[in-house]
């Protein structure tokens, strides 16, 4: 079986209230860790992992991830004829060429279930990921979350979520879920729900922001009621499948950064920023001077 996913979504027609006012105008998705902004990351991992149809499901506050992967034809030209061809590849690669965006719309935030359901007519038969952006997952010495799903997938057959261990303080903010153990990293899931108290969660394992689902999860969204907060949950849509197929719980390698708070967001840039080749050295110093503690 090929370990190859054709499409990826990202739900990304969210409010983005807790980084207001930085997302009124700019769309969360855009802002940047170092000199590429969030959705590039998550697009780039997409690809890595075999994908050819990138499927965004956004709002009408959101163009900008349109416009981010679309051609930009006064800057192209200006690069060009100004002969700055590093900085004009730089922004023609946004995608390669054999990869296609598809914008679809969800009208109304009606929750991340609903937000998935929406992109049903631009995803191919057969598996397919699922990439919440925010959620910054950095590999670096091997492959990213999602092409390690996808093999994943591939071996097993079914769906594949990935999850990590959370503070038991922690659970009312995740999806947690339970089963038997397949191998050190890989669980079968026998239970799921969202955001249970910590007295009554079946585990600590959260669900972040990666899933191989199977095409069956349509269906099952189209029937699901909302749930917790009115909205359409991708949670209770999954209990629904464990019913009538496996899902396997996966514990990636690599560190995630939620980036969709601000304490996530600036560790993740740290970290960037610390690894890159020009600035990380420098970087380095400073702050080991800000935190050195000051000789009286
Ligand atoms: P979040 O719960 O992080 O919400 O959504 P949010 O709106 O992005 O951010 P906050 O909490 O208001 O600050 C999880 C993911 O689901 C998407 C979001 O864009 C994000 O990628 N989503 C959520 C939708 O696409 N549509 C929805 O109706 C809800």
């Amino acid at each position: 079986m090929s370990a190859r996913l054709r499409t990826v979504v990202f739900p990304v027609a969210g409010l983005g209230t807790r980084f207001l006012p930085a997302t009124k105008v700019v769309p969360k998705e855009l802002l940047p860790i170092m000199d590429r902004p969030l959705i590039q990351w998550a697009a780039d991992e997409a690809i890595a992992a075999g994908a050819d149809t990138l499927v965004f499901v956004v709002n009408r506050n959101k163009r900008a991830i349109n416009d981010h992967f679309d051609m930009a034809f006064e800057l192209e030209s200006r690069l060009a004829s100004s002969g700055k061809t590093e900085h004009l590849k730089m922004v023609r690669e946004t995608l390669p060429a054999h990869v296609r965006p598809v914008f679809v719309l969800q009208p109304e935030a009606r929750g991340l279930g609903h937000a998935v359901l929406c992109a049903r007519p631009a995803v191919a038969n057969g598996p397919f990921g699922v990439i919440l952006p925010d959620d910054f997952i950095l590999n670096r010495n091997g492959p990213g979350a999602l092409a390690q799903m996808a093999a994943v997938q591939a071996e097993h057959g079914g769906s594949v979520i990935a999850v990590e261990p959370v503070e038991w303080k922690d659970t009312s903010r995740y999806g947690i879920v339970s089963g038997s153990q397949v191998n050190r990293q890989l669980m079968r899931i026998d239970t799921i729900v969202e955001k249970p108290r910590p007295d009554v969660a079946p585990s600590n394992l959260g669900v972040v922001g990666r899933y191989v689902l199977d095409h069956h999860i349509f269906d099952l969204l189209e029937r699901t009621n909302p749930g917790a907060g009115g909205e359409i949950q991708l949670t209770d849509a999954i209990a629904a499948l464990l019913k009538e197929q496996p899902a396997y719980a996966y514990r990636f390698d690599g560190v995630r950064y939620d980036c969709g708070n601000k304490l996530g967001y600036v560790q993740a840039t740290l970290r960037c920023a610390l690894d890159d080749e020009e600035i990380g050295d420098e970087l380095r110093r400073t702050l080991e001077n800000w935190l050195a503690p000051s000789v009286a």
